[in-house]
């Protein structure tokens, strides 16, 4: 397989001008590729190149342009969004791509970015910045493999995870979906995530054993973009990363080396732009660095419709600048016909070598032979209802919530507040401790994730009501806390995905202040007024300005977005578990000092990356 890649990779390279590469020695999947390929007329090979959404295609339009992958984005999902009805959906699609001329199965793809997690009821792991807390890489390889029994079980093949994001900027709405802010880390975490996923390079993943096809994204730089150079509307998603060479290849580059090297399957290409290029047309970045120079041989995808960002005048320009750049499957959720159609035109117009094509779909047609589909095209059996399920089993909450204890990061613990005695009064105030929704966050049910019990799991307040053996008292409000022994009073962000998430100050229509609201201001001052020791629990997806709050708490917790798990927040509060959560990400005294990232000169943060206390 390799060695055809290479040799298309060299043949689109020179109509080109890419470098030449080493040819390794040809095996079985070269073989089988190189066969199919040559049955395939062009409108075979285009389809492949093709991802619709789920809402935008039917099986019919599967087998009629021959499309070689179905995706769900955030919060689309079928039915009653049981697991039968997933298998139902996705063995309808494959019935339809096996029943074509070339009987090429199709690969159909979901974000479990945190579990598989738009389906109700599945296992929901904390956001990639708690497992970052953690700095536990056998956890997150765990954590991949749960997450892939679950996703299989629904008959899904691939994901899009894990995000290779470096966050250097608290400001973007995607900070909690990387690992921290140290490349280091990153790459770490990063490398045994994909591991989980696919149980090794690909050729290991064969579906039938609940493996799917990972994905590293979005490259490259989708973190260290500048702030008010976001693009649509947001303020600095998708915005455009200024680096020389080095510090690109030091910072953004290097995490995915990692995960190359583990053979993960796809990589996902980034919205945002480097030094003023677009991502999606970054020929240099797309083929002659990940393709070339890092000998990457998976498919490239695009990000959902992103090929609409590139400017040039007409879509089919777009489409040509994005192909020729290196790019594989495209991901046009809706206009998926406009994208064959133009492709196919300019194909035949010359605008785009058949060369490049072929090296597309040999890319394509490989990653599906070596994750097993053309074996086991159709769900395995344990998917249809009726069997065990793994989807939200026990081990894999118990697993969730080991994550959820080794995350939590003590910040502050004065006069030994922590751990509470189990037969204290205890006061617990603030929406935030008793709602799943706000302690997943986004991505979780709905694309923008939702307050209010959206999934099954515990909150941190059934998990305090579980292990405490006195008086518990709840008042979201904050009223009532005087005459306890202790308040733990849970505060945070509300949920959010991508620009939704970027800062903007107040007054706005969805701000996002990295400040508390004011409910939750008042909430804390009754606290305080009523002279009860307070813990504070922060719920969010990067280090908020509350510099104040921390100042007047007795006692801090990092908690994060700890997903479906919430108890595991208790079982650190009491000690069960003492925390050894590490920051991974610096916490910034105020705005004044974002971006703030260990490393820099003049690095004075509230807390540094890598701080975290113990109980001893
Ligand atoms: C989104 C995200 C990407 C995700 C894709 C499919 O816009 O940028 O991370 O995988 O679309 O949902």
């Amino acid at each position: 397989m390799k060695q055809l890649i290479k040799i298309c990779t060299l043949l689109g390279a020179i109509a080109t001008a890419a470098p030449l590469m080493g040819q390794p020695a040809a095996d079985a999947t070269d073989k089988r590729v190189s066969e199919i390929l040559s049955r395939m007329t062009l409108a075979e090979k285009i389809g492949q190149m093709t991802q619709a959404e789920r809402k935008f295609a039917t099986p019919e339009d599967v087998k009629k342009y021959y499309l070689g992958s179905i995706l769900n984005g955030g919060g689309s999902f079928p039915g009653n969004n049981t697991r039968a009805e997933w298998v139902e959906m996705i063995d309808a699609y494959q019935d339809a791509a096996t029943s074509t001329p070339a009987g090429i199965p199709l690969i159909y793809g979901t974000d479990a970015v945190h579990g598989h997690s738009n389906v109700r009821g599945a296992t929901i792991f904390p956001h990639n910045v708690a497992i970052g807390a953690t700095r536990n890489p056998k956890l997150a390889r765990e954590i991949g493999a749960a997450t892939a029994s679950e996703v299989a079980a629904s008959g899904v093949h691939w994901t899009f995870a894990p995000t290779l994001c470096v966050a250097r900027d608290d400001r973007w709405g995607r900070a909690y979906e990387c690992f921290g802010e140290s490349p280091q880390l990153v790459g770490t975490l990063g490398r045994a995530y994909v591991e989980g996923l696919q149980g090794g390079p690909l050729d290991s993943a064969n579906i039938r054993h609940n493996k799917l096809v990972a994905t590293a994204k979005h490259w490259v730089a989708d973190g260290g973009t500048i702030y008010g150079t976001g693009d649509e509307g947001y303020e600095i998603d998708r915005g455009d990363t200024r680096l020389d060479a080095a510090e690109l290849e030091r910072i953004h580059i290097a995490p995915y080396v990692p995960a190359l090297k583990a053979g993960v399957g796809a990589v996902m290409v980034s919205y945002s732009s480097v030094n003023g290029t677009k991502m999606h047309e970054h020929k240099a970045l797309l083929t002659d660095k990940l393709k070339g120079e890092l000998g990457f041989d998976g498919i490239t995808i695009s990000d959902w419709a992103a090929l609409e960002e590139i400017p040039a005048d007409t879509n089919r320009e777009r489409v040509v600048r994005a192909v020729n750049a290196g790019l594989d499957m495209i991901m046009e959720p809706e206009n998926w016909r406009d994208f064959i159609s133009d492709l196919t035109a300019a194909v035949k117009a010359g605008e785009v070598p058949m060369a490049r094509i072929d090296d597309a779909v040999s890319r394509i047609l490989a990653t599906k032979l070596r994750a097993g589909l053309f074996d086991a095209p159709m769900a395995p059996l344990s998917s249809a209802d009726g069997v065990d399920s793994p989807i939200g089993n026990p081990e894999h909450r118990a697993l969730a919530r080991q994550a959820v204890r080794e995350s939590q990061v003590l910040l502050k613990n004065e006069a030994g507040l922590l751990p509470l005695k189990k037969n204290a009064r205890i006061f617990v105030a603030g929406d935030h401790a008793d709602n799943i929704g706000l302690q997943s966050g986004g991505w979780t049910i709905e694309w923008q994730g939702k307050r209010g019990a959206i999934t099954d799991g515990t909150t941190i307040l059934e998990g305090i009501r579980s292990l405490a053996r006195g008086q518990v008292t709840y008042n979201a409000a904050g009223e009532g806390a005087a005459g306890h022994d202790v308040a733990i009073v849970v505060v945070g962000e509300e949920p959010y995905a991508e620009g939704f998430g970027d800062y903007r100050p107040a007054p706005c229509e969805k701000c996002q202040p990295l400040t508390l609201s004011e409910p939750q201001r008042q909430m804390l001052a009754r606290v305080k007024e009523s002279g009860t020791p307070t813990v504070l629990v922060v719920i969010s997806g990067r280090p908020l300005l509350i510099a104040d709050e921390i100042a007047s708490a007795q006692a801090v917790v990092a908690a994060w977005l700890p997903g479906s798990e919430g108890a595991g927040v208790a079982d650190v509060l009491f000690g069960d578990y003492g925390p050894k959560g590490k920051l991974p990400v610096t916490w910034p005294r105020s705005l004044q000092q974002v971006p703030i990232n260990i490393g820099d000169t003049n690095y004075a943060p509230l807390f540094p990356f890598g701080f975290g206390l113990t109980y001893q």
